[in-house]
């Protein structure tokens, strides 16, 4: 699968964006990742801008945050839908009203079903607090320090229909210190998250991040 957003000048370098990549954000919790793609933005270094915000729950400072920058944020409640694959439809009707063409799953934590990753196969980014595929689900950070690992970090890839598991596309490591406590290795590796998630969003804006099976080229020029 090849993902082309921007016309690329070929030899030069440069790419023509005919218009910004509309992002639409997906978060349960205090969103300091959502809010690191906002600072990007902010800061000109993303091309890119937030459609939409949706959460799961209601209380998630991911929906202050965005409100904040003006950005549309809404909370659908699990519980008025019958199963999760309607509540599924109604964020895919509502990313799409939204003209979404990147969702973003920044500390989404309820699992999706094959009628939202689907749609958006190729165009939805999860970001994951170990190197994948070693600590998927819930806790890295803490099965990172129980297995005992000396070096753990983060992990963006594409979404697909298992659990934390889609094509990789960037990781950041970070050591594992003698005596680390889960809540400071979470920390350092949150610092690696902000930085790398608005770069890899930047990436894919550039339509720089080609699929070929679980293989993911980042083109040059
Ligand atoms: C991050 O550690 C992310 O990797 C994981 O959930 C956490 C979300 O943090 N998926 P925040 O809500 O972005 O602050």
């Amino acid at each position: 699968m090849h993902i082309k957003s921007a016309l690329s000048l070929k030899g030069t370098g440069k790419f023509i964006m005919s218009k910004k990549l509309i992002l639409g954000v997906l978060a349960s919790g205090r969103g300091s990742n959502l809010q690191a793609i906002i600072d990007a933005i902010s800061s000109g270094a993303l091309q890119a801008e937030i459609g939409v915000v949706l959460s799961n729950k209601k209380d998630a400072y991911a929906l202050t945050r965005a409100k904040k920058a003006g950005i549309p944020a809404i909370y659908f409640d699990p519980n008025n839908y019958p199963s999760r694959e309607a509540y599924d439809t109604v964020l895919l009707e509502t990313l799409r009203a939204h003209l979404v063409e990147l969702v973003v799953l920044a500390g989404y934590m309820r699992l999706l079903t094959a009628k939202l990753v689907r749609p958006y196969l190729g165009r939805m980014l999860n970001i994951h607090p170990s190197l994948l595929p070693a600590f998927p689900g819930l806790h890295a950070q803490r099965q990172a320090i129980e297995y005992g690992v000396k070096l753990s970090g983060c992990t963006i890839h594409f979404v697909d229909e298992k659990m934390d598991h889609g094509p990789v596309i960037a990781q950041a490591a970070v050591p594992v210190k003698a005596g680390e406590t889960t809540s400071s290795l979470a920390d350092r590796i949150l610092i690696e998250e902000h930085h790398l998630l608005p770069r890899v969003i930047q990436w894919f804006a550039e339509g720089r991040l080609s699929i070929e099976g679980r293989v993911v080229r980042h083109l040059t020029d």
